[in-house]
Parts: C-alpha cells; sequence; structure tokens
C-alpha cells in the first residue's frame, strides 16, 4: 500500500510531526511525503490512501501555503479516497479554534466523497470549542499541541500511527475482496 503524505508548517512544527509520522509508519507502510508549499493536485490525485497534516492560525485559519491552495484542493473528486487527518494548534491561547484547519479540510473531503479515518477522542483536552470536532467527544483527526502538552506528542503519534495502520490496512482487505 502507497501513501501520500502531504503537510503544511509555518513555523515548522507541523513538519516535525510529519517527519515523525513517516519515520514511525515506513517500516509497515510506503509513505512519499509532500510539501503543501509546492502543492499540486496532480501529486495528490495519484493517491487512494492519505495523510494530510496542517496547523491552524488566525483564529481558526488554514496554515498558510494549505490556505494559499485551497480552491485547487477544493476542485478535488475525494470518491474512493481514504484520508487521516492530522492537525497542530494550542488548545490554551486559542482555545475556541482549536486545530480548526483539521475541520475545514475534514468537512471538504467529505462532502467531496472521500472517507475519513484515524478519528481522535477529546479526552484529555482543555479547548472549548472546535470546528474539527465533527462529531460530540471525537475529533476527525489527530490534535497535536506542541505549544501545551509537548509531552504527550510522542506518545500520541505512535498510538494515532498504530490506529491508522489497523483502519488503512482492513479497508485495503475489504477493498480487494470487493473489487
Ligand atoms: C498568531 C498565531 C495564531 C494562532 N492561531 C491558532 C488557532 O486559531 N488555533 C489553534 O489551534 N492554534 C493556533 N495557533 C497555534 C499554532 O497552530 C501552533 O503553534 C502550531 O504548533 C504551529 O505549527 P507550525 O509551525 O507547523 O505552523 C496560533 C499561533 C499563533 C502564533
Amino acid at each position: 500500500m502507497k501513501i501520500g503524505l502531504f503537510y503544511g508548517s509555518d513555523t515548522g512544527r507541523t513538519t516535525a510531526v510529519a517527519e515523525q509520522i513517516k519515520e514511525n509508519l515506513e517500516s509497515r507502510l510506503s509513505i512519499d511525503m509532500f510539501d503543501v508549499v509546492d502543492f499540486k493536485k496532480e501529486d495528490l490525485v495519484k493517491y487512494d490512501y492519505l495523510i494530510i497534516g496542517l496547523s491552524t492560525w488566525y483564529d481558526g485559519e488554514l496554515q498558510s501555503d494549505w490556505d494559499n491552495n485551497f480552491n485547487e484542493f477544493c476542485e478535488i473528486d475525494f470518491s474512493g479516497k481514504t484520508v487521516a487527518l492530522f492537525g497542530l494548534g494550542d488548545q490554551i491561547v486559542y482555545c475556541e479554534y482549536f486545530i480548526d484547519g483539521v475541520g475545514i479540510l475534514g468537512e471538504k473531503i467529505l462532502d467531496s466523497g472521500g472517507s475519513l479515518i484515524g478519528k481522535w477522542s477529546t479526552d484529555g483536552y482543555l479547548h472549548t470549542d472546535s470546528r474539527a470536532e465533527l462529531e460530540e467527544g471525537e475529533f476527525c483527526g489527530l490534535a497535536i499541541d506542541e505549544d501545551t502538552q509537548e509531552e504527550l506528542t510522542e506518545e500520541r503519534i505512535d498510538a494515532w500511527c498504530n490506529q491508522i495502520i489497523n483502519e488503512f490496512t482492513s479497508l485495503q482487505l475489504t477493498n480487494s475482496k470487493t473489487n
């Protein structure tokens, strides 16, 4: 199974998390990594299995490279594609907008017929609101907070990587049986 990992980062934290995710998964899955500063729709549409990461900025806005490429992103047909999202944010200072960018991309992917895996419990976070909480008690992707819960990052990445490997693999088995 080949996975396309697309990420965008303003100050390098999402890049570091993307690299940790790649390192964690690559003995078990094949991962191609893309920084969306050079986003091309044609790169993304090649993959049926995707990991997408971003930080949130300025009261609930997409990280700048995702923001610059958002119109092109919205043109993608996600039907048949499965996506695991992860996002970085600050749950204390930006408690009303915690990882909103994950919700913005998640909504678009679902509207365009895609499926999301890698959903993550909101237990242990102190935010008051988040657009990524598409269902109560659950973010539509992994939430990482390097500003206020840095000490939990490694264990969260590890648990989430194990979760998405299981989810990707069982989906692939189902797809290969039905095709
Ligand atoms: C000016 C500013 C605005 C921010 N706005 C938000 C926000 O609305 N929601 C959120 O969850 N985090 C917000 N953050 C926190 C960043 O998302 C967080 O620091 C993240 O780790 C940055 O990742 P990056 O270096 O990959 O861009 C903001 C940070 C700054 C400095």
